[in-house]
């Protein structure tokens, strides 16, 4: 095992001596092939057995809508847009993924580059614009591995094309929702990516009603995921807006809109304290009524505990795998303990919301 994480460091490393989105490709390469991956990655079995059976059992938390889950890190959207590999996810460790964001027709993004690394901030800056394969053929592969997928919650990342008018907005989310309605565990909406033009501005409480009404009778759990940019009295009235029209949850949050050093959407380290700001913000209104996911610069075991004690049920990353490669949640594993332990808790699920007593 110490070997696997040693080349896995000098991987990382070695990825760095390309540029980002080429990076990217080759990690998903290694991710996709079994042979290659276990020269580097974990497997939760391995763990498990070796390292982390008299842990386990204490990091266990409930998540309305996507159930039991063995601990509370999930993979963040925008790392498996395409669906290519969700099965490599349960390797590492993810107890639950967001595929996407996916938009009815397929479309090609942004013109390349559109992702930055700001190594010195532990930070990315992205602007890729849902460049996708579009819902139909996205839901043939889903389709092909969900025997793949050992039973963790797939979530469904929801977006519109780039050219469809605000006013048929909706009429997109229905189409992803509908083509994936018998394969995704939950549905995240995404209305807060900064790099669709007009996206954001969707995020009113009108929104959120007219898409309860046109998604009526949609069983699987439909999230909300909000950006950090809200003005207080907006975040706060979207998310009394997300309870009334009963939707399963917040996804908080999305990653903060940037001009410099490039434009686009800031995520890691530097998001953190604005995303956390969030879910306080939001707890004022829901004190626990509504389920919410965190994201937004977990780089720490430490993180994760600051982010459950502010309300959130679990939560999801996906700069963290960026720098500290596929160990990550291994390592944020151990330290929640040590943060637990320092701290004389017995069970992860009695942290949420702690910090409000
Ligand atoms: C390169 C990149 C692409 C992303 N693409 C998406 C996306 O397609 N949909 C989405 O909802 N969020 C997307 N995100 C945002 C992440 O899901 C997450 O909310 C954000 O990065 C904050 O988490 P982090 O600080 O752990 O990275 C993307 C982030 C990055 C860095």
């Amino acid at each position: 095992m110490n070997i696997k994480r040693y080349l896995a460091t000098l991987g990382v490393k070695g990825l760095r001596l390309f540029s980002p989105e080429i990076a990217h490709l080759i990690g998903m390469r290694f991710l996709k092939s079994k042979t290659l991956g276990s020269m580097f990655f974990p497997d939760l079995k391995d763990i498990s057995s070796e390292v982390l059976p008299d842990i386990l059992p204490m990091l266990k938390v409930t998540v309305p809508g996507l159930g039991e889950l063995p601990q509370p890190i999930g993979l963040a959207a925008g790392f498996d847009k395409n669906c290519d590999c969700p099965e490599a996810f349960p390797r590492l460790g993810f107890s639950f993924l967001e595929v996407g964001t996916i938009t009815p027709k397929p479309q090609s993004g942004n013109p390349k580059p559109r992702i930055f690394r700001i190594p010195t901030e532990r930070a990315i800056i992205n602007r890729m614009g849902f460049n996708n394969d579009g819902a139909a053929q996205i839901a043939k592969r889903l389709q092909a591995k969900i025997p793949l997928l050992q039973g963790i919650p797939i979530g469904v990342n929801v977006g519109k094309n780039k050219v469809t008018p605000a006013e048929k907005s909706i009429e997109d989310y229905m189409v992803v929702i509908e083509a994936f309605k018998h394969l995704a565990t939950f549905f995240v909406v995404n209305i807060s990516s900064p790099n669709t033009p007009g996206l954001r501005d969707l995020a009113t409480p009108f929104f959120i009603r007219e898409l309860r009404a046109a998604s009526s009778n949609i069983k699987t759990p439909i999230w909300i995921k909000l950006d950090p940019d809200m003005s207080k009295p907006k975040l706060q009235s979207m998310i009394q807006a997300i309870l009334e029209a009963k939707f399963q949850g917040a996804v908080l949050t999305n990653t903060h809109r940037v001009e410099w050093p490039e434009g686009g959407g800031l995520s890691g380290h530097p998001l953190s304290v604005l995303s956390t700001t969030c879910l306080e913000w939001a707890w004022e209104v829901h004190k626990g009524r509504l389920p919410i996911i965190a994201t937004g610069g977990i780089l720490s075991g430490i993180d994760v505990f600051q982010k459950m004690a502010r309300g959130a049920l679990a939560v999801e990353l996906y700069t963290a795998l960026i720098y500290h490669g596929p160990w990550v949640i291994y390592n944020l594993l151990l330290e929640l303990v040590a943060e637990l332990n320092l701290r004389s808790i017995r069970n992860l699920s009695d942290v949420v919301g702690c910090h409000y007593l």
